[in-house]
């Protein structure tokens, strides 16, 4: 579990963060929702460690890693997979270098032999066995987003954190790559954190979801109690997903039916 407790960060006197006060589940994908600027990536960027909060503190398992020593600090990050926003694989290395590159960063002790098992074995998970001599320019998105779900998970993470994991792929592939990532998190136990703003993610992997808004958690709760929420800023991200929308739409049309047939009975017959 991740907790983040108080974390505060401005930039030139513009306060992004204002108090952020949440916890990350072990086992569990949790996303991060919210609309562009809310300050989403600032905050992730806090949790990793590329930047530092002004005020506050986040913890990993019980291990405070805001301030603490270097060495504790590494340690902690050595844990930590992600996969950014554009996969971001090296573009003159294959598919099977640029998963190995974690572990011969990472873990120097493992033998050529080990790592190759432990590429091929990811490459495997992620659907990709065939792939590993191909170089990122001859794969698709959606392959270079498994790729760089495969390089995360190498070094047997114990945490994974995914920039918009969605950006750029079309529906199915998006669904595909959720599907993937919410089997990952299950399938060995690790405490996943997702960027996101697709409502699509949100009901299909939302384990756990908070909900930022300039800066503040306005909510939190599951898939299945957000669209119950009472939180305005929260039912006008949601309702303006087209997606929703068109649910709420049909629901409303079928719901009134229903209301009229049962009511009165002047509409009965
Ligand atoms: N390194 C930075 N320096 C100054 N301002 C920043 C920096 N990073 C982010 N911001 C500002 O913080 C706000 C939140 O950004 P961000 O966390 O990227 O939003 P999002 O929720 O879309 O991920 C934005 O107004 C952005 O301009
Ligand atoms: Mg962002």
């Amino acid at each position: 579990m991740i907790e983040i407790h108080n974390v505060q960060k401005s930039f030139d006197g513009n306060a992004v963060l204002k108090g952020i006060n949440c916890t990350f589940e072990t086992g569990k994908c949790n996303l991060l929702l919210g609309g562009s600027g809310t300050g989403k990536s600032v905050l992730l960027q806090c949790i990793v460690g590329l930047m530092k909060p002004d005020i506050g503190s986040i913890t990993f398992d019980g291990t405070v890693f805001t301030n603490n020593k270097v060495n504790i600090r590494q340690e902690i990050r050595r844990k930590i997979g992600m996969l950014f926003q554009g996969s971001a694989l090296f573009d003159s290395m294959t598919v099977f270098e640029n998963t190995e590159f974690p572990l011969k960063m990472l873990t120097p002790e493992m033998t050529k032999e080990e790592r190759r098992d432990r590429v091929e074995f990811c490459l495997k998970r992620v659907g990709l066995e065939n792939a590993g001599n191909k170089m990122p320019s001859e794969i698709s998105g959606g392959m270079k987003k498994r790729v760089g779900i495969a390089r995360a998970i190498a070094p047997n993470c114990t945490y994974l954190f995914c920039d918009e994991p969605n950006s750029g792929l079309d529906p199915l592939t998006s669904l595909k790559i959720d599907e993937l990532i919410h089997e990952i998190t299950h399938e060995y136990n690790i405490t996943t954190a997702i960027i996101t703003h697709d409502m699509n993610s949100v009901v299909e992997i939302g384990d756990h979801i908070i909900f930022l808004h300039k800066g503040l958690k306005l909510w939190d709760g599951t898939k299945d109690t957000i669209l119950n929420a009472e939180v305005p800023e929260l039912k006008e991200f949601i309702f303006s997903s087209s997606l929703v929308r068109a649910a709420k739409r049909v629901d409303e049309q079928e719901g009134g039916l229903e209301s009229i047939s049962a009511e009165d009975p002047m509409n009965a017959h």
